[in-house]
């Protein structure tokens, strides 16, 4: 929970004003809402959990497959599926706020712009989380399935009014896709966000070559894994430069090596997903990881490294 003592400790970083125990999150969509993975996992051995989407009606999501794996990662399609703002503030919210060491931040998801600001409504009287992650990188059905993310307009708007319903830290997921990513991280930031999540998964297909189709019943998916993780790093990075806010890179994390290479780039937290579902001990051991790392090299703050790359002139 948010209120919980400040954490102390070589790995503990205060972000967007709240204190984490550690940088190690989970990420968005792929640890369900906590419960669903706990005995699996020690939830509270790690910084937090950024819950599944939320969105203000249940969603059933993407046909089946929603997931198939190639070499350098994977690639899903779930459709944002979920059981919509109602039952995850009565049946999964309630659970979250036992938590006393892991942070919860709620992944908010919507069609139109005032979806966004009506599940923050919802949900923002509730206890059980810090903060919200807003996915940003989803189609706006009002705007012919342009992104919000990359709408300035749509943006500007849809973080304004979320602003406008909670005082809790609003993080503003990004896509990789974004032709100038540092001039939308900008604009969510002028807008009121108070920490940017980079990068959301990038638009992918793999053909199952025995039928021919596509191997996710949706056709396209988000590819995510290994492959992902310089094209994080360089967003964090482009981002670091443009904006003064927290980010949380997210994108083929599986090591506390990789956790070291968002932090240099300008992270303050990184979450972890596909490394995660390949073995759910991951986040653990990448925490146990950058304990001996920070030991080893004689580092007495981690969050003191973060955006400490040097760029050669
Ligand atoms: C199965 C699956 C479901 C996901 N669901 C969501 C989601 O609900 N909301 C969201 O913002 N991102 C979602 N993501 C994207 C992840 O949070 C993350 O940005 C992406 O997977 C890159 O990190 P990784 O390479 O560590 O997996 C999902 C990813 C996967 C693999």
């Amino acid at each position: 929970m948010s209120d919980i003592a400040k954490p102390q400790g070589v790995l503990a970083t205060t972000v967007a004003g709240i204190p984490f125990q550690n940088p190690v999150l989970l990420a968005a969509g792929t640890a369900a809402y906590g419960r669903e993975i706990n005995g699996v996992i020690d939830l509270e051995a790690l910084g937090g959990i950024v819950t599944k989407a939320v969105s203000v009606e249940s969603r059933a999501g993407a046909p089946a497959p929603r997931v198939a794996d190639f070499p350098g990662g994977m690639i899903n399609a779930i459709g944002l599926a979920n059981p919509g703002v109602d039952a995850v503030r009565r049946d999964h919210l309630p659970w979250l706020a036992q938590l006393s060491r892991a942070q919860v931040l709620v992944n908010v998801v919507g069609r139109v712009v005032e979806d966004f600001s009506e599940v923050v409504t919802q949900l923002d009287s509730a206890q059980g989380f810090a903060g919200y992650e807003l996915n940003v990188s989803c189609p706006n059905t009002r705007a012919g399935g342009l992104e919000f993310g990359a709408d300035p307009a749509a943006l500007t708007t849809l973080i304004q009014r979320c602003r406008a319903a909670t005082s809790r830290p609003l993080f503003v997921k990004l896509s990789p896709t974004l032709p100038d990513i540092a001039l939308m991280a900008k604009c969510a930031v002028d807008a009121g966000a108070d920490g940017l999540s980079l990068v959301n998964t990038l638009p992918g297909l793999v053909i199952d070559l025995d039928t021919r189709r596509p191997a996710l019943g949706f056709g396209t998916g988000g590819t995510s894994g290994p492959g992902l993780r310089p094209v994080g790093v360089l967003a964090t990075w482009k981002v670091r430069k443009a904006v003064a806010v927290p980010i949380i890179g997210i994108g083929g994390v599986s090591s506390g090596e990789d956790v070291l290479q968002y932090m240099l780039a300008g992270a303050s937290l990184v979450a972890v997903g596909t490394a995660a579902l390949a073995n759910p001990r991951t986040p653990e051991r990448i925490v146990h990881e950058l304990t001996q790392w920070c030991a080893k090299h004689h580092i007495a703050s981690l969050a003191a490294l973060s955006g400490t790359l040097e760029w050669p002139q």
